[in-house]
């Protein structure tokens, strides 16, 4: 059983809602952008990479991140970048991805907006050519920084809105509550973008309420901690408000202890809309087939769950609804035919 739902998994259409690009910098392209570059890394073998890749919390994680960046430095490292995570969903059957970048982690690094961005949307548009992936983008805002810089990014990015799909907010929760961005998020709501944040990742249910209250959002990144309040969950149910859950991140991060104790079932029951999601892929270990993989492994997780949660991604995706139509229509065949 766990193996043919494992089969099922792997084969049906799916969404990646939450992902990171600069999270899918594996360590193979790592290094070879830095001798590209000349950039000196602190490691001397892949190997080392990813044992340096032990987390226990959220900012551990993130020290890491930001370093790994500073390899990013042309348009092509950018185009590169992400046609590997391209090629890396097509070969798991994802047909449409949400992609956040961060463009602020760059800015400070002297690279210019439009390098980030041509790079990263030249790539997307091939993808989309090539392997019929289609994509929206999300520009984050981090959120240890000001609220000053975020409207600097915003001024940034002006030239290039008409691509940009909608704005996040990620980087270090705790002491960053969603609030203090209320007013950055109301500009980008006002010039028609749409609106994610990270919320209750590792900081607390009142940052989802801020998130959806004081912000608007119109999906929550994560949201595991609004399980600790009932009314939150009720009013996330009332609103069918997506969560962009990212469960091998949860454990490599230490937001649960172990797989088997992962929330994403309690979720659905709860009446959430839950969507499965790899969120920093080459940290965490694994991308969006392997996220389902270890969810089945370790939870008793049923066909009706795993329909749900890949039923989710496509009605959470901004997506039109033609495009959302066709996807269903393909998933519900798959999931006619038992094998
Ligand atoms: N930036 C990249 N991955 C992140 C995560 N899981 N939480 C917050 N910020 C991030
Ligand atoms: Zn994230």
């Amino acid at each position: 059983m766990t193996a043919e739902l494992i089969a099922l998994a792997e084969r049906v259409p799916k969404v990646e809602l939450h992902l990171h690009i600069e999270g899918s910098l594996e360590p193979e392209l790592m290094f070879a952008l830095a001798q590209r570059n000349g950039v000196a890394l602190p490691y001397d073998s892949v190997e080392a990479v990813r044992a340096a890749y032990q987390f226990s919390n959220l900012q551990e994680f993130l020290d890491l991140y930001y370093q790994g960046m500073s390899v990013l430095q042309t348009e092509q490292d950018f185009y590169d970048l992400t046609m590997a995570y391209l090629q890396r969903i097509h070969a798991d059957n994802v047909v449409h991805t949400e992609v956040m970048f961060d463009p602020q982690g760059h800015l400070e690094r002297g690279i210019a907006f439009e390098t980030v961005f041509n790079g990263i949307e030249r790539a997307l548009r091939d993808g989309e050519r090539q392997m019929e992936i289609s994509y929206r983008l999300i520009m984050s805002f981090l959120r240890h920084l000001s609220e000053e810089s975020a409207f600097d990014t915003l001024r940034e990015a002006e030239p290039f809105l008409g691509r940009i799909d909608a704005v996040g907010l990620d980087s270090s929760e705790k002491g960053h509550p969603p609030e203090k961005f209320a007013r950055v998020f109301a500009r980008c709501r006002d010039l028609g973008l749409r609106l994610t944040a990270h919320a209750g990742e590792e900081g607390p249910p009142d940052y989802v309420w801020q998130a959806i209250d004081g912000i608007g959002v119109d999906r929550i990144d994560h949201g595991n901690r609004a399980l600790e309040d009932e009314a939150l969950v009720a009013e996330l149910v009332e609103r069918k408000l997506t969560l962009t859950v990212c469960p091998l991140s949860n454990l490599k991060l230490c937001v649960v202890d172990d797989m088997a104790q992962h929330p994403i079932l309690d979720m659905l029951k709860r009446g959430l809309k839950a969507t499965v999601n790899s969120d920093d892929p080459a940290y965490f270990g694994g991308y969006v087939n392997d996220n389902y993989r270890a969810l089945i492994a370790h939870l008793p997780l049923t066909h009706s769950h795993l329909y749900d949660l890949v039923r989710n991604g496509f009605d959470g995706a901004w997506m039109t609804n033609a495009e959302r139509q066709k996807h269903i229509r393909t998933l519900d065949q798959a999931f006619s035919v038992r094998c």
